[in-house]
């Protein structure tokens, strides 16, 4: 049995005033052990924040990115190490605004995940086409391009220690959801990409939704098959929201 997460997103925002304020009132309203695993991603300047805030609680942290170096003359970036020093669980890794803004193609992405896991940060890689690629019916063949390119540089000890994010490029911040059967869908080809590598990873892996999901759509979600929580972004900013989706899982 897959143990759901819920992960915020925060993106490019915060302080350090704003942040202190949500995750003590997240904390607050978690009140005892969560049913699920829950994380908040934060930009990198607070991730030692997070570790000071959250240490010893059920809300673990991550970051929104990571170096596909490992150290050295990369100024600007963050290496898994420096990430696992900050007591980081997880890491985003192939966002789509990285993906969009910042050109990372697929065989990057793959790379930046092998980095985080060999520094025992697990990666949340995401995938997901854009309006255009879904209209021209290629959803499976881009998301299917995204995992194998992962999948071609991971080993299976690095699989069983990832975590994969289904974000429609179209759901992001519009308030467009994809149905719980549209998602579902990509989902399961998602995993069965993974068990034609590994069965027995591909039944363990946790597999988010990201794009929109909000508390009154995210229990209809959570309940498919192979849907096992999901990545927020506009909703993590607001404690009760994001706690309202914390209570769906
Ligand atoms: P929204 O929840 O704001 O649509 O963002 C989703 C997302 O990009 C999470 O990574």
């Amino acid at each position: 049995m897959r143990r759901k997460l819920v992960a915020g997103n925060w993106k490019m925002n915060g302080t350090l005033a704003t942040n202190a304020a949500l995750l003590k009132e997240i904390l607050h309203g978690l009140g005892t052990l969560p049913a699920c695993d829950v994380a908040v991603c934060a930009p990198a300047p607070y991730l030692a924040q997070c570790q000071q805030l959250l240490d010893g609680t059920a809300v673990a942290w991550g970051g929104q990115d990571v170096s596909v170096h490992e150290a050295g003359a990369f100024t600007g970036e963050v290496s898994g190490a420096m990430l696992r020093d900050v007591g980081c669980r997880y890491v985003l890794v192939g966002h789509s605004e990285r993906r969009a803004y910042h050109g990372e193609t697929d065989a990057l992405v793959a790379q930046k995940a092998l980095r985080a896991v060999r520094a025992g940060v697990v990666p949340v890689v995401c995938v997901g086409e854009t309006l255009a690629q879904r209209e021209a019916q290629q959803t499976g063949a881009i998301v299917g391009g995204q995992l194998d390119a992962v999948l071609a540089v991971l080993d299976d000890a690095d699989l069983s220690n990832i975590v994969l994010a289904y974000e429609p490029v179209w759901a992001i911040g519009t308030g467009k959801t994809a149905t719980p059967e549209m998602a579902q869908e990509v989902h399961a080809t998602l995993r069965q990409r993974l068990a034609r590598r590994n069965p027995e990873t591909a039944a363990q892996t946790v597999i988010l939704y990201g794009g929109s999901m909000k508390p009154d759509n995210a229990r209809q979600l959570m309940a498919m098959a192979d849907i096992d929580g999901g990545l927020i972004g506009g909703a993590a900013l607001k404690a009760a929201d994001f706690l309202a989706i914390i209570h769906a899982a």
